[in-house]
């Protein structure tokens, strides 16, 4: 009996699971955008202390550029086939992204192929991109109209600069449009990249006879995007365009991720993933 229990128990042991977490993001070549992945760090790891997390970003481009300053940072692949060499079992990969577009379905083939793999890691989960379902654009729309519903008034807007697709995920732009109009008819979302374009937005503005626009960035940092695209002193920057079109502009140069509230959202996703990591099926 004795040497029984003492055999179940080695068995037990070397079954056990070593559970990891996986943050992954696009990414960011700005230094001191980076405060917001440290902002989501900080959460996740109070939300899971006992468990490591690392990162990995989607972006080819910025790990390159990251690379020439002396910095490796790994793509999704390259961090999971590590985590399986150093013994993690089970792995909750979490999307940082805003919307499941082109980045998100392309993480999901990832760690699809990897719970393919004969070797490595055994099981490994994606979590849910920032908007998934209603309740996910619900609780964003409600934050970000109370943080700054102080910004608008009769003559003030607040518009926000998504990243835009032409992935069919672009949809969630307009979508979470209408969810800001529950609360507010002055919060607006455009895109760079997708639909609504600036040039969308502007006649709006003016037909709502809006005077001052407040600009503020609708990712996850405020990066490349938000300082020149969004805030920059170039013709082209929606600084630029609208005062050119007689706006009063403001900027909030803060990226979604270095709010809590907004990062609770993520953590959540990721909470539900990791609790189904050990679930047999
Ligand atoms: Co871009």
């Amino acid at each position: 009996m004795a040497v029984f229990t003492c055999l179940s128990v080695n068995a037990h042991k070397k079954n056990e699971p070593k559970k990891g977490i996986l943050l992954v993001t696009f990414g960011t070549s700005y230094p001191e955008a980076r405060k917001a992945f440290d902002n989501i760090e900080e959460e996740v790891k109070a939300a899971f202390p006992k468990v490591e997390v690392r990162w990995a970003y989607t972006s080819k481009i910025i790990r390159k550029i990251l690379k020439k300053r002396g910095e490796q940072i790994d793509s999704p692949a390259e961090a999971l086939a590590k985590m399986g060499e150093d013994g993690f079992t089970h792995v909750a990969v979490q999307s940082l992204h805003i919307i499941p577009g082109e980045e998100y379905e392309n993480l999901k083939l990832t760690v699809n192929a990897f719970n393919k793999m004969p070797k490595g890691i055994k099981v490994a989960k994606l979590g849910k991109p920032l908007l998934f379902v209603h309740n996910d654009n619900e609780k964003l729309a409600t934050f970000l109209s109370n943080k700054f519903e102080i910004k608008t008034d009769k003559k003030s807007a607040v518009l926000f600069m998504g990243h835009g697709t032409h992935h069919q995920a672009n949809i969630y732009y307009p979508g979470f449009q209408s969810y800001l109009n529950l609360n507010s008819d002055r919060f607006y979302l455009g895109t760079v990249e997708g639909f609504p374009m600036l040039e969308q937005i502007i006649p709006r503005l003016k037909a709502h006879d809006i005077k001052k626009v407040v600009l503020t960035p609708f990712m996850s940092v405020a990066g490349d995007h938000a300082k020149n695209d969004m805030a920059g002193v170039e013709d082209d920057s929606w600084k630029s365009v609208l005062e050119k079109e007689g706006f009063e502009t403001e900027v909030v140069l803060k990226g979604l991720a270095e709010y809590d509230e907004v990062v609770a959202i993520w953590v959540e996703h990721l909470k539900t993933i990791f609790e189904e990591l050990t679930v047999e099926k």
